[in-house]
């Protein structure tokens, strides 16, 4: 984490440059001839790759051990760009149910208007799995544990059937974080992060990533991915590039902390329910001990009362900031129902188990005790 991907220039650098251009100049016109044809593997020109994106790819498919990853402007495109790379009119797509808004959104509204069929699953349910295959399924796309309820979902039984039916499995780990799961080791073909979350994890950089096998991203990926021009900045991919040098010291730190904030939310009067993958209560407690190291960063809970009681709750605490974002330093506070998940009607967030009284809280690098200090200072406020 610390020298993986690095590129040191002459100059020799401790710190890596930050290769802010956006062309290369070559030296003759035989040598642009030749780095455009492939022969002369050099850069061309930064909306495809620049050695600032570069250094960040190397280190993201070292810190996930596979063989290739390509950075994007932000989580959305990477996600986009994964399944819209393979995908065409006539193909079929399985989503599971509980997503992240934008998610929902590309599943729901885009893919059918540019002419692909898709079903949706309840993600926990094996019958469902089973049955929404067909002949033409081309994509699947999972999040585990799901923004926001945390809903987990056995990735090892999905990318047999995917594997069965001959098709891709993509996985959004960005819920997970790469620290607690490792979706490659349990068969998914493609893995898609938000760097904006936990890698950054300073709230400073909007970008993203997939990763893969070097013929999927270079074969498949690449040829959308450079026509249609999602590129990351470079001075983004040289934040996030640092930042992965304390990433497994942060992510440490935020999931001591969430473990303990979710026992405490757990045993307070004042919550119903909480989610959090590493409580017993958890529904699928017995797949996250499968697939995860730990129980990540992310925590959902509901209090008691409505959405009045809700909005009170988090409008008196002091210290956990609201805010739809997550993965950040700070501990950030967030309502599902009214902000992330806003897209989705009424009606269909309570088939995925939103509903007016539940928060999602991102557990900052604060000191717990303040944490929960603050928790309990607003809970006592209702
Ligand atoms: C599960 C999930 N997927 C994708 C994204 C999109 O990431 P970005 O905001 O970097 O586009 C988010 C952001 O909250 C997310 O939670």
């Amino acid at each position: 984490m610390v020298r993986g991907g690095s590129i040191r220039s002459n100059f020799g650098e401790t710190s890596e440059a930050i290769y802010l251009n956006s062309g290369f100049c070559y030296n003759s016109a035989e040598t642009a001839e030749s780095r455009f044809n492939g022969e002369d593997p050099g850069y061309v020109y930064s909306r495809y790759v620049n050695p600032s994106l570069k250094m960040l790819e190397d280190k993201l498919a070292l810190l996930e051990g596979c063989e290739s990853a390509c950075v994007m402007a932000s989580g959305m495109s990477a996600v986009f760009a994964s399944i819209m790379c393979q995908i065409k009119a006539g193909d079929h797509f399985i989503a599971s149910r509980v997503l992240f808004g934008s998610c929902f959104h590309i599943a729901t509204k885009i893919l059918p208007n540019y002419g692909v069929e898709v079903t949706l699953v309840d993600g926990t349910n094996q019958d469902e799995w089973k049955n929404a295959f067909k002949k033409n399924t081309k994509v699947v796309f999972i999040e585990t544990p799901a923004n926001p309820n945390l809903e987990i979902i056995d990735i090892k039984f999905v990318a047999d059937l995917a594997k069965k039916n001959g098709a891709c499995l993509i996985v959004d780990n960005i819920f997970a974080s790469s620290y607690s799961q490792n979706a490659f080791d349990f068969g998914a073909d493609v893995v898609v992060y938000s760097t904006t979350k936990h890698f950054d994890g300073q709230g400073r950089t909007l970008g993203g990533a997939v990763l893969g096998s070097q013929s999927f991203i270079k074969e498949t990926l690449l040829p959308f991915h450079r026509h249609t021009g999602p590129a990351l900045s470079p001075f983004n991919a040289w934040i996030i590039f640092k930042a992965l040098e304390t990433y497994q010291m942060r992510m440490e730190r935020h999931c001591a902390n969430a473990k303990k904030v979710a026992e405490f939310l757990e045993n307070h009067a004042k919550i119903q329910k909480v989610y959090y993958p590493e409580l017993k209560s958890h529904k699928q407690f017995d797949i996250a001990q499968k697939q995860m190291k730990n129980g990540g960063a992310m925590i959902a809970f509901e209090t008691i009362g409505n959405k009045k009681t809700c909005f009170n709750f988090m409008n008196s605490l002091q210290i956990i900031d609201i805010s739809n974002n997550l993965g950040d330093s700070r501990s950030l506070i967030t309502h599902p129902s009214t902000t992330t998940h806003s897209n989705i009607s009424l009606e269909d967030q309570k088939k995925i188990g939103i509903n007016e009284t539940m928060c999602r809280l991102s557990v900052g690098l604060e000191s717990v005790d303040d944490l929960i200090n603050d928790l309990k200072n607003g809970l006592d406020k209702i």
